[in-house]
């Protein structure tokens, strides 16, 4: 588990309700640390490979290494997050192409190889203003809004220097600058705030200068988060919604396998769902574990 911003603390209360119902917890067990010996996945003199289940809530980027030994322990033993539905939300093409599919309203992508810089000039002209992502970027880093044709123009000989194998690009949503961030744990709401842009910036992420505020949920975007967390998989997700103002509809933005917990300050400020995540967590875990126990 993370250890910055609190996430110690949510640690120790993880570890203590478990072993309120004889659930022994170790700590600690980063992949990074990890090496392979036959059939065992070793880390801190552990086998992880004979652990009953394997709980990451390792945040910020994973490295290719950990999500390669994670793939290799989901198979042997259950993870929460379960790996495929990780791997699958850590990718936002991945990610929105199966929600289209599935009959949840996103913001309109598209995917072109990189040589295809043409059809890219095709879609700024029907949209006017679009965003490029690295898909599998987090925390705001590399999103490019693409205001005019102009500026694609600009742009194409800079991202054509990078070794990319694709453009995705996103219709530029016109919306309030704010967000839902609906957090879902097995299926069931557990809480709800929302994030807004700093003045000028179009992004709500924190790191991009957004501020988190109280928000209430409504029955409409708790419905589709839920409706969202199911198909991605995740056991554990933070949904991101925001309202497009011209077509009057909510959107999912994205799909987090590993949702924050309310930081300190922002327990202070009134966010107060740490409490029910931690038990939904627990409840979650016991579930899992009650067949080899
Ligand atoms: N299509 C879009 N139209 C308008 N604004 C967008 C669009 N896509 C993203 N944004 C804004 O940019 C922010 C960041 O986008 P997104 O969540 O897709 O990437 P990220 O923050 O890098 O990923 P992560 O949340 O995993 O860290 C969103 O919270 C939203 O405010
Ligand atoms: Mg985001």
């Amino acid at each position: 588990m993370y250890q910055n911003g609190g996430g110690d603390k949510i640690e120790k209360k993880i570890v203590k309700k478990l072993k309120e119902r004889n659930i022994e917890a170790i700590t600690g067990l980063n992949l990074r640390d990890a090496y392979v010996k036959g059939e065992h996945i070793k880390c801190n003199g552990v086998n992880m490979d004979e652990l009953d289940l394997f709980f990451s809530y390792n945040a910020g980027e994973q490295t290719q290494y950990q999500m390669y030994l994670y793939k290799a322990l989901n198979n042997i033993i259950p993870c929460i997050n379960n790996f495929d539905s990780f791997e699958l939300t850590e990718d936002k093409f991945q990610t929105n192409y199966l929600l289209r599919n599935s009959g949840i309203k996103t913001p309109d992508f598209r995917l072109c190889h990189r040589d295809d810089s043409k059809h890219l000039k095709k879609f700024i002209k029907k949209w006017r203003q679009m965003v490029y992502k690295p898909t599998d970027g987090w925390g705001g880093v590399g999103l490019t809004k693409i205001d005019n044709e102009a500026t694609l123009d600009t742009l194409l000989p800079f991202l054509n220097q990078m070794d990319l194998r694709f453009f995705y690009v996103e219709k530029f949503i016109d919306y309030d600058k704010t967000d839902f961030r609906i957090d879902i744990v097995d299926g069931e709401f557990v809480g709800c705030y929302g994030r807004k842009a700093n003045g000028s910036d179009w992004r709500t992420n924190v790191t991009s200068g957004g501020s988190v505020f109280l928000r209430e949920a409504n029955e409409e975007v708790v419905d589709l988060a839920k409706r969202a967390a199911k198909i991605t998989g995740l056991e554990i997700a933070g949904v991101d919604i925001i309202y497009d103002k011209k077509k009057k509809e909510y959107l999912v933005l994205e799909v987090n396998g590993i949702p924050a917990f309310a930081t300190p300050e922002q327990e202070k400020m009134g966010l107060d769902f740490n409490n029910k995540k931690i038990d939904k967590i627990v409840d979650l875990i016991d579930k899992k574990t009650t067949v080899k126990k």
